[in-house]
């Protein structure tokens, strides 16, 4: 396999060409610092963020929009369902310390596309992607860049219409997770519209959607022409994934597997209040724990934790053992 090369987005250097996608309730500050330590992957997503909520956040406190001072590149993802909050939101993110500000526009998750008439709801009509993105535009100190899925029906016709909207807007990168709106993550992503949003794009195309192994990571770029490879689910499995995909994998046995999860514990216990810090180490166990032979009897008991303590306990008396 060739060597990877990285590539740029606008002036920002993407190397190696990997990332690590969004993923709401899982790549919050002390997940994606976890990812970097094993990893690390050349660009990193916050988790998807409420445009109207966030002029109201904080920087400098633990909670959505921190960043630590390691983490660079970040692209701030935010979902909106009008010019006005895109536009306040991309205001108060370029007075923080994102590299990028992304507007998702492939969130079918009812509760922000049917509910708030955000995410792939926004594909249904493109004069209103575009009126959102120009606004952002108007007001952004940083390159924007866009996360799309298919639409409502995969069509290459719909595709063209919308790579010039993007391309109208001076998006720098698109990444494309081929699956129309309506399909869940259990059937497989269509890979061939990665090629062919690439061949309408002037800028970075990055492809995403069930890349598993390093062996997946290569033959996207192969078949698709791709410029980087996003990477969601896997990474919340194997936080180490992207040296795999560089060429440099860890020794995974029962002791690797502890080192990382207690890292998960600790960077994580120490981020969050303990009923946040709750809900975060058990979303990160259900993935996790597929690693372990008998990780769904591991899951389950810290999914009946109540305090960090109890998790504290489980992972001293049962980790080994579930491995
Ligand atoms: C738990 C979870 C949360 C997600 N949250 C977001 C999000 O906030 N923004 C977004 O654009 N996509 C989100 N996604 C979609 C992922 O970014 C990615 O497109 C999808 O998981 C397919 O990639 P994968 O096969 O590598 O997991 C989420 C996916 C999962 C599983």
């Amino acid at each position: 396999m060739e060597p990877l090369t990285g590539f740029k987005i606008d002036n920002v250097s993407i190397n190696p060409p990997l990332v690590l996608a969004p993923m709401a309730g899982i790549t919050h500050l002390p997940f994606r610092r976890l990812v970097r330590k094993y990893g690390p992957p050349g660009l990193v997503f916050t988790e998807m963020l409420s445009a109207k909520t966030l002029p109201g956040e904080s920087f400098d406190r633990p909670g959505f929009i921190q960043c630590h001072r390691d983490e660079h590149p970040i692209a701030y993802q935010i979902f909106a369902s009008n010019p006005h909050d895109a536009e306040a939101a991309t205001r108060k993110i370029c007075e923080g310390p994102a590299d990028f500000v992304d507007l998702n526009l492939a969130c079918p998750a009812p509760e922000i596309s049917k509910k708030r008439k955000a995410g792939a709801y926004l594909l249904e009509n493109l004069s209103i992607v575009g009126e959102i993105l120009s606004a952002m535009k108007s007001v952004s100190t940083l390159p924007l860049t866009v996360k799309i899925r298919l639409g409502k029906v995969a069509d290459r016709g719909f595709l063209q219409e919308l790579a010039s909207v993007l391309n109208d807007n001076d998006v720098t990168a698109v990444t494309i997770h081929p699956r129309v709106t309506g399909e869940k993550l259990k059937r497989l992503s269509r890979w061939e519209y990665i090629g062919y949003m690439k061949s309408l794009m002037n800028v970075p195309v990055i492809g995403n959607g069930d890349v598993q192994t390093r062996d997946d990571c290569f033959r996207m770029f192969e078949e698709t022409g791709c410029d980087g490879v996003m990477i969601g689910r896997a990474a919340v499995r194997k936080p180490w994934i992207f040296s795999e995909i560089s060429g440099t994998p860890p020794e995974v046995d029962k002791e690797f597997l502890l080192n990382v999860y207690r890292d998960a514990f600790f960077l994580f216990s120490a981020y969050f209040e303990e009923r946040r810090f709750l809900g975060r180490m058990k979303e990160f166990t259900w993935y996790f724990s597929k690693n372990m032979k008998f990780g769904h009897h591991f899951a389950s008991m810290i999914q009946n934790a109540d305090s960090a303590e109890q998790i504290d306990r489980i992972i001293k008396d049962n980790f080994s053992g579930s491995c």
